[in-house]
């Protein structure tokens, strides 16, 4: 095969050694970016002289025509070539002729691969905020639908405080709307742009990378062109994001897992979100929450390898480099797919709420709140807090919970118990009544629902106002 710099080179490239050194397996995934970035390359160079604009226009409207033709599937990507920069390159010398070999004047193939992948994992950014905003909105009508919907609070798996289930939700909503956020600046340090950095030295053409830049809607350029060409933080710090969004669908994950067992069963996901077992005809396993608890290894992997990649890379452009796209795709696809899966997962699943009220009312739930009760009437804390534990002691003895125990039998431990008490641990009262800030009161998950809301109606706000200009 031809090869563009077959010049200095009186051998051929043993065909093993091709194709281990092709990235067009992976990198043809750019083409549009690609192209986009060459286009712009292209009219840059014609403004300035560097080319004439017949020939600047040859090569636009030439690269518009592979564009279409990629699009459509007319042209097939070549295996054999290099790297995706090369096949647009080439195809488009065999189809304009003298032209084409100009589009790489002032410019080598270490900024377009740096530029090309900017711009794309700036598209996929948005694309993954999407998913998220819409994880995010089902959170929220989920939250409203159940936010009276009493299940047990835990710690170390314990039964601990009542809380509700729109309030368990709520939690994830706000550690998502912080992922969201991470993105969307890992965006703003991506987006500024290396193309003109060249090989690694900058060009003695008279370039102008800030036309450049703006043309292809960068805030800025890379302001030192061996950092612009072998700087890859940009897919670190996305990756880094991703694989902190995954640790968290992957922890709710494993609470879907654990609610849909026989053992919990507080929820039961839709038969379009569950599986069968090939041999126990009573199984209805919660696969597709397993897979997203799975999958979160593979994007921590794809984070190490991006920074193991880096680790003892030189400046400037080395060719490991090339490994950091498989990884950061993966990283990427991985999450969408998730995202894209565990969303009407969320929506569908049927909530038991028999079970999580029967859950609450066993496990002594309410103990923080007969203590409560008791320093109302006057005790220190910590005084109630050891009457409270030996009455837990006595109802575990006697089979009893606190609900039943008698006031003859509190009364033994401190002559402060009422009636009232009973009201003091009503597990409906407890939540109603927990109106600190953040809490589960309706009040505050109405505040939470409200707070998410009004992010995602920003951001809204925000996507149509970049698409609209
Ligand atoms: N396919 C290469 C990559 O992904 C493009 C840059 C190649 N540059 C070079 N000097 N070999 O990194």
């Amino acid at each position: 095969m031809d090869k563009m710099w077959a010049g200095r080179f009186t051998g051929e490239l043993d065909s093993k050694a091709n194709d281990f050194n092709s990235s067009i397996r992976f990198d043809s995934r750019m083409y549009f970016q690609d192209i986009e970035g060459s286009m712009a390359h292209a009219a840059m160079l014609g403004a300035k002289r560097i080319i004439t604009q017949e020939e600047s226009d040859a090569i636009i409207s030439g690269l518009a025509g592979i564009l279409d033709d990629l699009d459509a599937g007319r042209l097939q990507f070549d295996p054999e070539a290099e790297d995706i920069h090369m096949f647009v390159e080439k195809v488009l010398t065999e189809r304009i002729g003298e032209p084409g070999k100009k589009l790489h004047t002032a410019r080598s193939r270490n900024d377009q691969v740096a530029l090309d992948t900017r711009l794309y994992l700036r598209d996929e950014c948005t694309e993954l905020s999407q998913l998220i905003f819409s994880l995010m909105d089902t959170i929220c009508v989920q939250a409203e639908k159940y936010a009276a919907t009493i299940m047990p609070g835990y710690t170390h798996m314990q039964r601990a405080q009542p809380v509700t289930f729109g309030h368990h939700l709520l939690a994830y909503a706000m550690m998502f709307k912080r992922d969201a956020e991470r993105i969307e600046d890992a965006v703003k340090r991506m987006n500024y742009s290396p193309i003109g950095c060249c090989a690694l030295a900058g060009t003695t053409y008279d370039t102008d990378r800030d036309m450049e830049a703006y043309s292809l809607g960068f805030a800025g350029i890379c302001m030192n062109s061996l950092d612009g060409v072998s700087d890859r933080d940009f897919c670190v710090e996305l990756c880094s994001a991703l694989a902190t969004l995954m640790m968290h669908l992957s922890r709710f994950s494993e609470e879907i897992i654990m609610w849909a067992s026989w053992e919990f069963k507080f929820i039961e996901l839709d038969d379009a979100y569950s599986t069968g077992s090939s041999i126990m005809p009573q199984k209805k396993n919660p696969d597709m929450a397993e897979l997203c608890r799975g999958k979160t290894g593979r994007v921590y992997g794809d984070l190490i390898t991006l920074l193991t990649v880096l680790k003892g890379l030189p400046l400037a452009y080395n060719k490991d480099m090339q490994e950091d796209k498989e990884a950061i795709f993966d990283a990427c696809d991985t999450v969408k797919q998730c995202l894209e899966i565990f969303t009407p997962m969320l929506a569908t699943l049927t909530v038991r709420a028999d079970n999580m009220r029967a859950a609450a009312a066993g496990g002594f739930i309410n103990a923080t709140d007969l203590a409560d009760y008791l320093t109302r009437k006057g005790l220190p804390f910590r005084s109630a807090y050891k009457i409270t534990g030996q009455i837990v002691a006595r109802c575990i003895a006697e089979g009893q919970t606190l609900e039943t125990l008698p006031l003859e039998t509190y009364r033994e431990f401190s002559d402060k118990f009422d009636d009232d008490l009973y009201d003091a641990i009503n597990i409906e009262n407890c939540v109603a009544r927990r109106t600190s800030a953040g809490g589960p009161s309706a009040g505050w998950i109405a505040r939470q629902i409200d707070y998410i809301r009004t992010f995602l109606t920003t951001k809204k706000r925000e996507m149509e106002a970049k698409y609209s200009v």
